[in-house]
Order: C-alpha cells, then sequence, then structure tokens
C-alpha cells in the first residue's frame, strides 16, 4: 500500500467515527479496513445501556467487510481524539488477526499524528485456527 492509500484508510476512519454512538463513555472511535478488492469498509463503536453488549470500532468495520463477502484484507486504520494514540482492545486484537493476519494496524487522531503497528506486535503468539490440533 502506498502512502496515499493509508491517508484514505485514515479518512473514513475518520469519517466514520462520526457515526460513533457513544454516549455511555463519551470516547468516539472510527476504524477502516481495506480488503485486497481495494474496497474500503467502516466502522465506529456502537455502545448499549448495557454496557457489556458495546461493539468496536473495528470489529464493525471488519464484520461489514466479511459480511460483504470480503476475505484478505491489507491494512486497518483506528481513529480516536484521545491524547495519546489508540491501539485496539484485546478482543479486536484477535479479530483482527482471524481475519486480517499479519497486516500494518495504523493508530491515528485528528491532529493528524499517526503510527504503524503489526498485527503481530499488537497480538504475540496469537491463538489461531494452527493452534487448534490434537496430536
Ligand atoms: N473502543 C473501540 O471502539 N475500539 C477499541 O479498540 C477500544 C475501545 C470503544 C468501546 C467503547 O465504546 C469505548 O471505546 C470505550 O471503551
Amino acid at each position: 500500500m502506498n502512502p496515499n492509500q493509508y491517508e484514505a484508510l485514515i479518512a473514513a476512519a475518520r469519517q466514520a467515527r462520526e457515526n460513533a454512538h457513544a454516549p455511555y463513555s463519551n470516547f468516539r472511535v472510527g476504524a477502516a479496513v481495506r480488503a485486497k478488492s481495494g474496497r474500503i469498509y467502516s466502522g465506529c463503536n456502537v455502545e448499549n445501556a448495557s454496557y457489556g453488549l458495546t461493539c468496536c470500532a473495528e470489529r464493525v468495520a471488519i464484520f461489514k467487510a466479511v459480511s460483504e463477502g470480503e476475505r484478505g484484507f491489507d491494512a486497518i486504520a483506528v481513529v480516536t481524539d484521545a491524547e495519546k494514540l489508540t491501539p485496539p482492545c484485546g478482543a479486536c486484537r484477535q479479530i483482527i488477526w482471524e481475519f486480517c493476519g499479519d497486516v500494518p494496524v495504523i493508530l491515528a487522531d485528528l491532529a493528524g499524528n499517526s503510527e504503524k503497528m503489526s498485527a503481530a506486535e499488537l497480538l504475540p503468539r496469537a491463538f489461531d485456527s494452527n493452534s487448534i490440533s490434537e496430536a
């Protein structure tokens, strides 16, 4: 992926963040994933009065893409307005690993700061389909 494509992914995540339903935490998150097809799927966090039912922006974006038939992804971006760049939560790291593998994970904010990490850095020694085998 070239720098423009990363910027487009960040822009999509930023736009999706506008739709965040976060009346309980007031922490608005946007995410966007680029599928191998070239299409970008975005998502925002969607909270619930029953807090545990909340779904993170990353999972919304990935599940939207998967449910549209996409398989294989190039990168994912996560945007917040926090003081420090926001890495995906543990559950989302597992989902990113399942569907995207070791892709670049771009953390970005509204001020224009960004950092590129890898999914493997975020989830070392991951449990995945390879782990489910018996001798
Ligand atoms: N959140 C995300 O959307 N993604 C993350 O990776 C971290 C947390 C959301 C969930 C909840 O709506 C709010 O941020 C505060 O935890």
